[in-house]
C-alpha cells in the first residue's frame, strides 16, 4: 500500500500535552490521521495520512441515518527501553472485519489496518506518553458513505483512524468501581448485533450509563435482554467473578463483545494456574456467592479500561459490597501480568506483543 503522506511544517503542529496526569481518556488528538475509501468497482482507494481535520460526507451518508458504523480500540505503549510496542493489534483487525461482515460492510483486510496503525503511530511517536498507565488510544472507524437515502447497505466506506494520547479511563485510576446491575433497560439482545463492535449498540446503552452516573455509579452492569437473569458485560468492559480462587466469565453468548483483553486474561490466568470456566453466571448466583462469601473478587476487563476491580454492585435498591470495596488479590496479579507484557516489560511467551518501531 501506498500511503501518501501530507505533513505540516513544524511550526503548524500541536502542542504536547502539559502533564501525563490530567490526560484522562479521548480529550486530546494528535496532529495527523489516516483515510482510506472504499468504492464498489475500484476497492480500498486512496490511502493518506492528512492533518486531522473535520471529515467532508454527504448529508445522506449511510451512516448518519442508519448506522453503518464500526469501530475498534487498541493502544501503543511506550516501552522503557524506547520500543513502541502494540498488544494483539492482528486481533482488533480480524474483530473488524467481523463486525464489518454483520453490519453489511466492507470489511478492511488486516494487512491494510495494521499497516494503517503502524505508519500513523510512527508519524505519530513523539505523541506516546511514557508513564505507566499511559499509552496512545488507536480509534479505528469504518463507516457507510454514499449519497442516497434509502435502507441498503452504502456502497462506498471511509476507513480512517485517529490517535488519543490517555490515562486511566476511569476517574480515580485503579481503584474499585461501583456497578449498577440494569434490571429495566438491555444493552443487546441474542441475534442482534451485540458481538459487533457497532456504534448503535453504545447508543443504546447511553440512558441508562447516565441515569447510573446520576445516582453516583461508575458504569451499568448489563443482565440479558430475555429474561434480564444473568450477567452479559460492563458499558466498556468484560466481565470476570471469583468464586473459590474459580475465574468464571460469562460465555460468547452472540450478544457481548469478544474482547480481546477477556481472551488474554483467560490464557493468563490459566498459566498462573487458575481454573476459568465461561458459562452464564445469574445475578441470583453472584448476589448468593457475595452473601455466602464465595464469591471473593469481580473485575472488568476491556483495552481502555484493562483491568478494573468492582467494588460492589447496586441491584433493584440494594448494594453489596465484594472484597469490602478493596482490590482482591487475583484481580491485581493479572492486572500486574497483563500491564508488564503490554509495557514489554517481562517476556511475552505468546507471542501478543508487536514491536513496530522505536521512539
Ligand atoms: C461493550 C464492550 N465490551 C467489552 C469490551 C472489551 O473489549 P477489548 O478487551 O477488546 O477492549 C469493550 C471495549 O471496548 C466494549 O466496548
Amino acid at each position: 500500500m501506498q500511503i501518501s503522506i501530507e505533513k505540516l511544517k513544524d511550526s503548524q503542529l500541536k502542542s504536547l500535552y502539559p502533564n501525563t496526569t490530567d490526560l484522562g481518556f479521548g480529550k486530546i488528538f494528535t496532529d495527523y490521521m489516516f483515510t482510506m475509501y472504499y468504492r464498489r468497482g475500484e476497492g480500498w482507494v486512496e490511502p493518506k495520512i492528512s492533518p486531522y481535520a473535520p471529515l467532508q460526507i454527504d448529508p445522506a451518508a449511510v451512516v448518519l441515518h442508519y448506522s453503518q458504523e464500526i469501530f475498534e480500540g487498541l493502544k501503543a505503549y511506550h516501552a522503557a527501553d524506547g520500543r513502541i510496542l502494540l498488544f494483539r493489534p492482528e486481533q482488533n483487525a480480524k474483530r473488524m472485519m467481523v463486525s464489518a461482515q454483520r453490519i453489511c460492510m466492507e470489511p478492511v483486510p488486516e494487512e491494510v489496518f495494521l499497516e494503517a496503525i503502524t505508519t500513523l503511530v510512527n508519524l505519530e511517536k513523539r505523541w506516546i506518553p511514557r508513564d505507566c498507565g499511559t499509552s496512545l488510544y488507536i480509534r479505528p472507524t469504518l463507516i457507510g458513505c454514499g449519497d442516497a437515502l434509502g435502507i441498503h447497505p452504502a456502497d462506498e466506506y471511509l476507513f480512517f483512524v485517529i490517535l488519543s494520547p490517555v490515562g486511566a479511563y476511569f476517574k480515580g485510576g485503579f481503584r474499585p468501581l461501583s456497578l449498577y446491575v440494569e434490571d429495566t433497560y438491555v444493552r443487546t439482545v441474542n441475534g442482534g448485533v451485540g458481538a459487533a463492535k457497532t456504534g448503535g449498540n453504545y447508543a443504546a446503552s447511553l440512558m441508562a450509563s447516565e441515569k447510573a452516573k446520576s445516582k453516583g455509579f461508575t458504569q451499568v452492569l448489563w443482565l440479558d435482554a430475555r429474561e434480564q437473569k444473568y450477567l452479559e458485560e460492563v458499558g466498556a468492559m468484560n466481565i470476570f467473578l471469583v468464586f473459590d480462587n474459580k475465574l468464571v466469565t460469562p460465555n460468547l453468548n452472540g450478544s457481548i463483545l469478544p474482547g480481546i483483553t477477556r481472551s488474554s486474561v483467560i490464557t493468563l490466568a490459566k498459566s498462573l494456574g487458575y481454573e476459568v470456566e465461561e458459562r452464564p453466571i445469574s445475578i441470583t448466583e453472584t448476589l448468593e456467592g457475595i452473601a455466602s462469601g464465595h464469591l471473593t473478587e469481580i473485575f472488568g476487563t476491556g483495552t481502555a479500561a484493562v483491568i478494573s476491580p468492582v467494588g460492589s454492585l447496586f441491584y433493584q435498591g440494594r448494594n453489596y459490597q465484594i472484597n469490602n470495596n478493596q482490590v482482591g488479590r487475583i484481580t491485581q496479579a493479572l492486572y500486574q501480568k497483563l500491564v508488564d507484557l503490554q509495557y514489554g516489560k517481562i517476556k511475552d511467551s505468546n507471542g501478543w506483543v508487536r514491536n513496530i518501531g522505536k521512539i
